[in-house]
């Protein structure tokens, strides 16, 4: 087995064939979604959310991030490993950004980085991808600017669908590989993913996108509450481990285990 390389996603693009990322943070589900056949993983900076319990993705930084990649790298053959760029590591310019992609990809050993933002970034993922570094680019409703955008909303209804076009133009000339449109309405997405000549990712942004991404505690239900409309949820896990805790717990309380069989 080798890596999956961004221009065999360029090419599936190209042949109409659609594919599926997933976020990752740690070794067992990183190898599992391997195993799987997901061909790009994401190290999201949503570990603030998913991993370390932060209110927003803001507060992550990238010495909490670059463990996880390290770990998923670690623990994968095939997939191309992709970290995120944390709040605050590239918004300083293209020098700035460079310094952390570099990191990423010299501490993390991932594949590709990720930032945020769309004709605002262009000069970083230029900069980034003059020195050898592959970039997804991810514009629409971008969580790391939540308080400009007023919350979690849906961004390109309307006359605003011009500035969501412009910026996914941005960044494929910049030289992005693929584009990430979240929150951004189906027909928008649609327009787009037609328009140019990269790869769009859609998260809430309709059928008609190259691939799609979820984060994968959403996609099994671990995250429990109200989830964002385009979550599907393919497994109840948080049943599954609170059923396996609970069912630990009374038989340690109940004496049954451990029996003989787990003696020595
Ligand atoms: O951090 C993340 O999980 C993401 C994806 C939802 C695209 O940016
Ligand atoms: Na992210």
């Amino acid at each position: 087995t080798r890596r999956v390389r961004t221009r065999e996603l360029i090419a599936a693009k190209e042949r109409g064939e659609k594919w599926p990322m997933l976020t990752a943070y740690d070794q067992y589900t990183a190898a599992i979604f391997d195993e799987a056949g997901i061909p790009v993983l994401l190290v999201g900076d949503s570990a603030a959310n998913n991993v370390f319990g932060y209110e927003t993705t803001l507060s992550v930084t990238a010495d909490e991030l670059l463990p996880l990649v390290r770990a998923v790298v670690r623990a994968t053959k095939r997939a191309l490993v992709v970290g995120d760029l944390p709040f605050g590591s590239y918004e300083e310019g293209p020098t700035q950004a460079l310094r952390t992609a570099v990191r990423f990809m010299k501490e993390g050993g991932c594949h590709a980085v990720k930032l945020e933002g769309g004709r605002r970034t262009a000069a970083q993922i230029e900069a980034i991808t003059a020195a050898g570094i592959p970039v997804m680019a991810h514009v629409g409703f971008t969580p790391q600017s939540e308080h400009t955008l007023g919350g979690y909303r849906v961004q390109g209804r309307g006359d605003a669908a011009e500035e969501v076009i412009a910026d996914a133009h941005a960044v494929a000339e910049a030289g992005a590989f693929a584009v990430v449109l979240e929150m951004v309405p189906a027909h928008v997405a649609k327009r787009i993913t037609n328009e140019i000549a990269v790869p769009t990712i859609g998260i809430g942004a309709g059928p008609e996108t190259d691939a799609q991404v979820l984060v994968w505690q959403d996609m099994v239900g671990l995250r429990t509450g109200k989830l964002p409309r385009f979550v599907k949820r393919y497994a109840d896990l948080h049943g599954t481990l609170l059923e396996a805790a609970t069912q630990f717990g009374d038989e340690v309380r109940g004496g049954q285990f451990p029996s003989s069989e787990h003696s020595f």
